[in-house]
């Protein structure tokens, strides 16, 4: 049983989550940065890709005073979660699973191991983890629900699997031309393959647009052959 999976970011209007050198921080406004916070609060598990870890070495838990936190999970492949990063170091007091594959390097998973993390090793499918095999970890290991919160390698992931059951974009009306895009190929050829979502909702915060959107996951899935 997969878990319901929740996706969002923050993106320019020109569908942009970070500049050409990787500086997301902050994209959206004031209020909407408090969003992120929620879904942090709502949901049980948290999952970022490397890349973002190295690029903001996120604390990933949720800072609504009285809220418990996610545990967090990172899609790193190589193994190059910095033993001296933010979640590394927490990793004591926050469950955070790093999600890696064959080879491993055992002396680099072992000095991660010794922090508190624990190292899954789960299938490739195309340039990366099975993200089939991630969400089946994660709801056998009884979680309900996991928040997609970035980059756009690894959203893209999900999205092009039709794991996602809802995805929340903050558009924030700024323009930053070339740079990390939101969502990348999704191996779409005509439009009527195009995602689209069963419900949708708008509304502002401050000058930002919030689209809040549900998928049927009834949809066929991708290239991932991971296990189901
Ligand atoms: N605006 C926002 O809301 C927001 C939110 C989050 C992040 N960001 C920004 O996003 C940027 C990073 O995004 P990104 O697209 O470069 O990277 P990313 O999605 O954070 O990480 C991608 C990396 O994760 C690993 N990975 C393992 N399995 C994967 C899979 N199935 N699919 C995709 N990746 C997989 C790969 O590295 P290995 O091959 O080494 O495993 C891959 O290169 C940063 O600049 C960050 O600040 C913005």
């Amino acid at each position: 049983m997969y878990p319901t999976i929740t996706v969002s970011f923050a993106q320019s209007i020109d569908g942009r989550i970070a500049t050409a050198g990787g500086d997301s921080q902050w994209i959206s406004g004031p209020d909407s940065l408090h969003l992120a916070q929620g879904l942090r609060r709502d949901n049980e598990t948290i999952l970022v890709g490397i890349n973002t870890v190295l690029r903001d070495d996120p604390l990933l838990t949720c800072r609504i005073e009285g809220s418990r936190s996610p545990a967090r999970i990172v899609l790193d492949s190589r193994l190059r979660l910095p033993v001296d990063s933010k979640i590394a170091r927490t990793s004591a007091t926050y469950r955070s699973v790093v999600m890696t594959s064959e080879p491993v390097d055992s002396r680099r998973a072992r000095a991660l191991e010794s922090l508190g993390l624990e190292v899954a090793v789960l299938p490739r499918a195309g340039e990366g983890i099975s993200v089939r095999a991630a969400a089946a970890w994660i709801g056998e290991r009884g979680y309900r629900s996991l928040f997609v919160e970035g980059g756009g390698a690894v959203i893209t992931a999900f999205l092009r699997e039709r794991l996602v059951d809802r995805m929340t974009i903050v558009v924030a009306p700024i323009i930053v031309g070339k740079g990390i895009e939101a969502i990348g190929d999704l191996a779409i050829g005509g439009l009527d393959a195009a995602l689209r979502p069963s419900s949708i909702g708008t509304r502002r915060l401050g000058d930002d647009l919030v689209w809040e959107l549900s998928f049927d996951r009834s949809a066929p899935a991708g290239k991932d052959d991971g296990v189901a």
